[in-house]
C-alpha cells in the first residue's frame, strides 16, 4: 500500500472517505498544489486512478520540495543515510536529535539554500519529522527549524522499501513535482483536469494556532486569492475539489454567487483532526469540502448520508 511518508500538519488522511466521494470516475490530467504529505495523490495512486494519467504536484514549502525531489532522484543515498540516523537515534534518542537539527541540518540548511536539497537533507528532514513533535514543521524568525522533539517510544524511521515504492510513483511518466506558489498550478488548469486544493485552513478564532509551512503564512488575502483561481478554473471546467475550515468568511466566499455560478457546492463535514477542535476552544467542528464534481452517491457512507439529509442539500 502506498501513503505518505511524512507526518504533515493537516495531513487528510482521515478525510479521504469523504474526499473520495468527489474523485470524478474520469479525467485527464490530476493538479494538486498544495501538496503537503501528498495524502489524496497517494490515495489515487494506490487506487490505480492515475494510471496513465499526468500529475502535477507543487507546494511553495523548499524543504518539502527538496525531500520529495531527493527521494526521487537519490533514493539509496537517502535510505543510506536514513538508515545511520536510525542506528544513531536508537543509542542516543532526543540527544540525537537535538544534535541533529542544532548542528548538522540547519547549519546545512542556511550554507545550500533552498534549491540545493543533498540526500543528506533529506534523510534529516525526513528523520526530524518522524521523531520530531508531532512531526510539525516551524520555523523560528531566523528562519531555522526548531521543533522541539517529540515523545515516541519506538517510531519508525527508516522504511526503504517504502521509500523506494514512493520513489518509483514520484519517477513516472507523467508526474511533475515542483516548488511553486498555488496560483500558478491552478492556472494551468483546465477542461478535464482534476484539482485537489488543500490549503493552510483559514483559523476558526483569532487565537487559533496552526501550523505555519512556509516562512510569509497564508493570508486572509491568499484565501481570497485562491477563491478567484477556483472560481475561475472551475469556470474553464476543471473539475474542482477544495477542503478548507468552516470559517464564517470561508463558507460566506464559497456559498456566494460567483462561486454558484461556477458550479461549486459546499459541503460540511465533521472534522476528526484534533488540531482543530482543540483550537476552537470547543468540542468538534465541521470543515468544509467544496467541489463542483458529481456525488458518488452510491458510496456515501451512512454518516455523510446523515449530515446531508440533515442540512438538505
Ligand atoms: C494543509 S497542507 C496540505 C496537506 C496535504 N493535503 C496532506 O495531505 O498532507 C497545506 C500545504 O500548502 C503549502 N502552502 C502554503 N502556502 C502556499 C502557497 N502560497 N502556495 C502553494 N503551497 C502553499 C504548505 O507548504 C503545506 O504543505
Amino acid at each position: 500500500m502506498i501513503r505518505p511518508f511524512l507526518k504533515w500538519a493537516g495531513g487528510k488522511r482521515q478525510l479521504l472517505p469523504a474526499l473520495r466521494l468527489h474523485y470524478p470516475s474520469s479525467f485527464d490530467r490530476y493538479i494538486e498544489p498544495f501538496l503537503g504529505s501528498g495524502a489524496v495523490f497517494f490515495d489515487l495512486c494506490d487506487t490505480g486512478r492515475l494510471a496513465g494519467r499526468r500529475a502535477e504536484l507543487y507546494d511553495l514549502n523548499p524543504d518539502l520540495i527538496g525531500c520529495y525531489s531527493a527521494v526521487r532522484d537519490r533514493t539509496e543515498e537517502v535510505i543510506a543515510a536514513l538508515d545511520d540516523l536510525a542506528a544513531q537515534h536508537q543509542k542516543r534518542g532526543a540527544e540525537c536529535y537535538y544534535d541533529v537539527r542544532d548542528r548538522r541540518f540547519n547549519p546545512v540548511r542556511k550554507s545550500n539554500g533552498p534549491d540545493r536539497y543533498t540526500p543528506e537533507l533529506a534523510a534529516m528532514f525526513i528523520y526530524l519529522n518522524r521523531t520530531g513533535f508531532n512531526g510539525l514543521y516551524r520555523l523560528n524568525r531566523d528562519g531555522e527549524f526548531n521543533v522541539p522533539a517529540g515523545r515516541y517510544e519506538n517510531p519508525r524511521i527508516c522504511d526503504a522499501d517504502h521509500l523506494r515504492e514512493i520513489a518509483r510513483v514520484l519517477r513516472g511518466r507523467g508526474v511533475i513535482l515542483e516548488r511553486r506558489p498555488f496560483d500558478y498550478a491552478i492556472e494551468r488548469a483546465g477542461a478535464g483536469d482534476f484539482v485537489y486544493c488543500d490549503p493552510p485552513y483559514a483559523p476558526l478564532s483569532t487565537t487559533s494556532q496552526f501550523a505555519h509551512y512556509t516562512a510569509g503564512g497564508f493570508t486572509p488575502l491568499d484565501q481570497v486569492r485562491l477563491h478567484q483561481a477556483v472560481v475561475d478554473a472551475a469556470a474553464r471546467g476543471a473539475t474542482i475539489v477544495m477542503s478548507n475550515s468552516s470559517a464564517p468568511q470561508i463558507t460566506a466566499a464559497y456559498t456566494g454567487y460567483a462561486a454558484r455560478r461556477s458550479g461549486l457546492r459546499v459541503e460540511r463535514v465533521p472534522a476528526r483532526r484534533a488540531i482543530n477542535s482543540r483550537a476552537a476552544g470547543r468540542g468538534p467542528v465541521d470543515e468544509l469540502i467544496i467541489s463542483n464534481a458529481k456525488l458518488r452517491m452510491a458510496k456515501l457512507e451512512p454518516r455523510l448520508q446523515l449530515s446531508r439529509r440533515a442540512s438538505g442539500s
